[in-house]
């Protein structure tokens, strides 16, 4: 393997969750960059092959802004009236509007259920993670999103009953300086037998 495994662990380990709050609006994310993640999300390991993970892109101003509105909208409708914040709803509209790209990650079961669910959302994921760390190594800043808003997007993204919307994936270029992780002691989740 030609990539040497120190540079790999800290990829792994600079990688971060960057919000649109720090995305700059006005630089777009070229296409074939998504195309570049979209590809190493394609190249996750799965069980028995049935490659669960599919992906809507919201690239475009207007797929975005459509985005915005359903999901400010969602917030609007599903907030009870103590809760709701004028603030919120508006944060709602302009997360994907403030995007490079919003790419919604789906979960497509197999039809003949070969697999249990918990095998194919651990591949969804791991796709996932293959784009995280490619942003990661891009400069990208990104976040996987997981409001019920999207949890309950079926109709709005037109999903077939055997598929499922796991979040959204938020990207953007961004000037953040390296921000730092947090994580407890490794040690402290393992048991050596
Ligand atoms: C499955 C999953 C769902 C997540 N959903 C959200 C979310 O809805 N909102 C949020 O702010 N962060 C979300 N995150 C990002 C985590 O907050 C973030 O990974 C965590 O704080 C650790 O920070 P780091 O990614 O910078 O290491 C999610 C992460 C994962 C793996």
């Amino acid at each position: 393997m030609a990539l040497p495994a120190s540079e790999l662990s800290a990829l792994i380990r600079r990688r971060r969750s960057v919000f649109p709050k720090s995305y700059l609006p006005e630089k777009p994310v070229d296409r074939a960059l998504l195309e570049q993640l979209l590809e190493n999300a394609n190249w996750a390991p799965t069980h028995k092959l049935t490659e669960p993970w599919r992906f809507q892109v919201f690239h475009s101003a207007e797929s975005r802004a459509r985005l915005g509105d359903y999901l400010s909208g969602f917030y609007q409708r599903n907030t009870p009236p103590e809760a709701f914040s004028e603030e919120k709803m508006q944060k709602q509209g302009d997360n994907p509007r403030r995007a490079g790209a919003v790419i919604a990650i789906l979960l497509h079961r197999d039809p003949a259920e070969s697999i249990p669910e918990f095998e194919e959302i651990a591949a969804v994921a791991m796709a996932v993670q293959n784009m995280w760390l490619t942003c990661a190594a891009l400069g990208l800043g990104c976040y996987w999103s997981t409001p019920r808003a999207a949890l309950q997007a079926g109709e709005f993204l037109g999903l077939a009953p055997n598929e499922r919307c796991l979040g959204l994936f938020y990207l953007g270029w961004h000037e953040m300086p390296e921000i730092a992780g947090k994580r407890g002691d490794v040690g402290e989740k393992v048991v050596w037998r």
